[in-house]
């Protein structure tokens, strides 16, 4: 019972994920069909098709619009929120956003996380934050807000995937809590945020981050397997293995790995970090075998997406954000029909306190 293994909490005609056979489908599109072929604006269309227009052109422009938007609110970025943890002053300017369940407010919300995790990177390295370039796509909006400069095509093609990649995917936590607060018709602002707290968490969007340091820690593939052995017998979990759904390897590691060798080969990062990261995916796997044999725990979608997050220029502590502006259209595709189609989410409990005297 804990946790709601495999309890079916809402029907959905937004996403399917098949974790016997490790298919994920996006509005009738399998992943590989999307991932490296469509932009974030297209995936979008395909997600909120009630809201938004057919047209990726029309969709480009909206999201633009909203994007200038959100820069407004950066503008206000004071010392106290810079301070905090990047994932906690995206979540404490999301929270400035106005609310309600009309098409402004949706397409802030899913223009918001693009601009003000840049904005928030550079205001802690004390660089002026980058306004939004009108004529840039989403992804290649993003990366010019993080870095000043244009991106190369490679580069928006590289993060265009990864918004798409985990734009959606069926009932995971934070899209649950989305769906919860939504079904109170408590506003689309309000859903996000729910939603981002729940992505924050170590066991959920929070583990791309610490990918990172696990390979910083192990330094080199030769020392891949003692860490690792060591990691499990202090009862420590492998960021990005293991899911709750895929009993076989995430799809969405592939994708992300393949955007990953694009890049690469598009110069400007070392194929070194991707062999110790391949060294440490092999140890790991083994190592996952011999102490849960009764257990699949395969490679997920995070840790492919902390090299290619870094090698796209994103500081770790940044990753999580990242991801919530590509899941952002999922959290609104949900929220938009659970209004539409559901009623309140209330499940029953059993109570097993001390009885009443
Ligand atoms: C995401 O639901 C989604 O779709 C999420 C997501 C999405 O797109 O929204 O796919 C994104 O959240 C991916 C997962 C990112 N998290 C991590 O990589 C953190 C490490 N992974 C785990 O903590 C874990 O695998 C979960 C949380 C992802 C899933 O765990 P479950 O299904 O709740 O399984 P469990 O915690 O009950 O573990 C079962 C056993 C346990 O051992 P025992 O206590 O039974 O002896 O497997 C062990 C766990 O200790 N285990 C791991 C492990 N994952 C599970 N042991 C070591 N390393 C791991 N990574």
């Amino acid at each position: 019972m804990s946790g709601l293994d495999d309890v079916i909490a809402a029907e959905t005609r937004l996403s399917e994920v098949d974790g016997a056979n490790g298919r994920l489908v996006i509005c009738g599109h399998s992943l590989d069909a999307l991932a490296g072929r469509v932009s974030y604006e297209a995936v979008l269309a395909l997600l909120l098709p009630g809201l938004l227009s057919a047209n990726r052109e029309v969709v480009r422009a909206e999201l633009a619009q909203a994007r200038l938007r959100a820069f407004r609110e950066v503008s206000r970025l004071d010392a106290d929120l810079v301070s905090l943890s990047l994932t906690e002053a995206l979540r404490a300017l999301m929270a400035r956003l106005p609310d309600g369940e009309d098409k402004s407010v949706a397409l802030l919300q899913i223009a918001a996380p693009a601009v003000f995790v840049p904005a928030l990177v550079r205001a802690k390295r004390a660089q002026k934050p980058m306004p939004p370039h009108p004529g840039l796509s989403h992804a290649a909006d993003m990366l010019a807000m993080l870095s000043g400069n244009v991106p190369s095509t490679e580069q928006v093609r590289a993060l265009d995937t990864y918004l798409v990649t985990v734009s959606d995917h069926g009932l995971n936590a934070s899209t649950f809590t989305a769906r919860v607060v939504a079904s109170t018709r408590a506003g689309y602002a309000s859903a996000v945020l729910a939603a981002l707290g729940a992505l924050k968490g170590p066991l959920h969007g929070g583990a791309p981050g610490p990918v990172l340091d696990m390979l910083d820690a192990i330094g080199a593939p030769d020392k891949a397997a003692p860490w690792v052995d060591a990691a499990l017998t202090r009862g420590e979990r492998l960021m990005g293995f293991g899911h709750r759904i895929y009993r076989v390897r995430d799809p969405r590691a592939d994708a992300l790995k393949a955007a990953l060798n694009q890049l690469g080969a598009a110069g400007g990062w070392d194929p070194n970090r991707l062999a110790l990261a391949e060294a440490v995916e092999r140890e790991a796997l083994l190592a996952l075998r011999a102490a849960k044999p009764d257990r699949v725990l395969e490679t997920n979608v995070e840790f492919f997406t902390a090299l290619l997050l870094e090698a796209l220029g994103f500081p770790r502590e940044a990753f999580t954000g990242v991801f919530a502006a590509g899941r952002v259209g999922g959290w609104i595709a949900h929220a938009c029909e659970q209004v539409e189609t559901g009623r309140l989410i209330r499940p029953q409990s059993r109570y097993v306190g001390p009885k009443a005297a």
